[in-house]
């Protein structure tokens, strides 16, 4: 059995006996005049059906009572006119068969074959206001369907939200899912490596970003997950900044927050390092600080233990370390309770990590009153990524002002810890200074 026909299996076996699932692919996007974004696959369809065209929906059919169960795909037809200028496209026919589903039929049937199937249904599942487009439709197939009710047939009589169980299930990564992701984790490494050696003061940032994009595509990852951070100087100190234009100067570190996509799966890497290939003293300092933060995090994955307590370790070698550099006063307890460490450490420690770069799934327990943090589980795949950023400020020590440095990883949670994916990408100082100097 395919990956993708197992989870539309386990899917199936959570939802209610007769009822009905809908899952749409995402639509294309213009660009302006004739031209598109570049397509990308919405990431949950594209989990139960491997199937990449856009203009597509899913249709999964609970089994009852002796009726079995049914995988449905809607997908554009057979086109030459359009293979002509587009290329090629499955059709139904070559579709179902490929992707292993009961059926397949033309697009330009979904409104009737959905009125169809939802004639009896005991519950619609499907994206809930997300889309306004597609709860229209919904609307539209359920008022469809009622106009039939004097001839008995009955509208399901409860819609759902699907994606909530489409999430958990994505939250937990089985082994091929672990092994695309160490692959995604391996190029985006190398492309962090490649930068590091071509890196040279008075190199502009979107240069240093050039040579990531080439590594990612020469390794057939089709985009970045997300677009480059490339942040010298200052700009380090600026969270999301990806304008990625400035001349770096000698003595500058800069800051690359880059991953790729490769066969629908993100990575997500940031390595802080000096332009010339040697750091200060102060920079030195601060550095070694977010490595022993990040290790400190990663001792913390462990199965059964509360995702917080990442988070938490991270905090605490951070909050010693601002202590001992005189960023801040007073002592660990006091700064952590009054978060006063937030003025150079004001993100969290990680997020899960999969198809989205920010992936789905819970990171609370909802079940519990309290909603405490949840507990890792072997399966997960999550970045570890603190960081420290010095704007200049009154009382600021003046040695690290402008100072911003992020030390990310991606790793997956094992029966007994954590497997990194990311070890491509050189991380230690000593490893680092090497590297910049040539080192094979
Ligand atoms: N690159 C986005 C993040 O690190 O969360
Ligand atoms: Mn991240
Ligand atoms: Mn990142």
């Amino acid at each position: 059995m395919s990956p993708y026909a197992e989870r539309r299996a386990r899917l199936l076996a959570q939802m209610e006996p007769g009822s009905v699932a809908v899952i749409a692919t995402a639509p294309e996007v213009l660009r302006n005049g004739d031209s598109d974004y570049p397509y990308r696959h919405d990431s949950s369809f594209y989990y139960l059906t491997g199937f990449t065209e856009p203009e597509a929906v899913l249709l999964l059919l609970a089994p009852r009572g002796t009726a079995p169960a049914q995988s449905i795909l809607f997908c554009r037809e057979k086109n030459i006119e359009h293979e002509i200028w587009e290329g090629y496209r499955y059709g139904p026919e070559a579709a179902r068969a490929e992707f292993g589903l009961d059926f397949a039929y033309p697009i330009g049937q979904l409104d009737e074959q959905m009125t169809r199937q939802l004639s009896n249904a005991t519950a619609l599942y499907c994206s809930l206001a997300r889309n306004t487009t597609l709860d229209a439709q919904v609307m539209r197939w359920l008022e469809s369907v009622r106009r039939m009710s004097r001839s008995g047939i009955t509208a399901p009589s409860s819609v759902r939200d699907l994606l909530p169980i489409i999430d958990e299930m994505r939250l937990l990564k089985d082994e091929g899912e672990q092994a695309i992701m160490l692959r995604a984790g391996v190029i985006a490494g190398g492309a962090h490596e490649r930068a590091m050696r071509a890196t040279k003061p008075g190199m502009f940032e979107y240069e240093i970003e050039a040579e990531l994009l080439y590594e990612f595509r020469r390794h057939g990852a089709l985009f970045p997950a997300y677009t480059p951070i490339v942040a010298s100087g200052a700009n380090a100190c600026v969270l999301h900044y990806n304008t990625n234009n400035r001349r770096t100067e000698d003595g500058d570190l800069v800051l690359i927050d880059a991953g790729c996509e490769f066969e629908g799966y993100a990575s997500d890497i940031t390595r802080t390092f000096p332009v010339n290939g040697r750091f200060s003293g102060p920079q030195r300092e601060l550095y070694e600080l977010v490595l022993a933060a990040q290790e400190a995090a990663f001792q913390a994955i462990v199965p059964g233990r509360q995702y917080s307590g990442i988070h938490e370790a991270a905090v605490r070698v951070l909050v010693q370390g601002m202590l001992d550099t005189g960023l801040l006063k007073g002592s660990v307890d006091e700064a952590i309770a009054s978060k006063s460490y937030a003025q150079f450490y004001m993100h969290g420690t990680g997020h899960w990590l999969g198809m989205d770069v920010h992936d789905v799934g819970l990171y609370r327990d909802v079940s519990q009153h309290e909603k405490p943090s949840r507990l890792i589980q072997p399966g997960m795949a999550l970045t570890v990524e603190p960081g420290i950023y010095v704007r200049p400020a009154a009382g600021v020590p003046e040695q690290y002002w402008n100072i911003g440095i992020r030390i990310e990883d991606d790793v997956i949670v094992t029966q007994d810890g954590y497997r990194l994916l990311t070890a491509s990408a050189p991380k230690s100082i000593a490893d680092i200074e090497f590297i910049m100097k040539g080192g094979a």
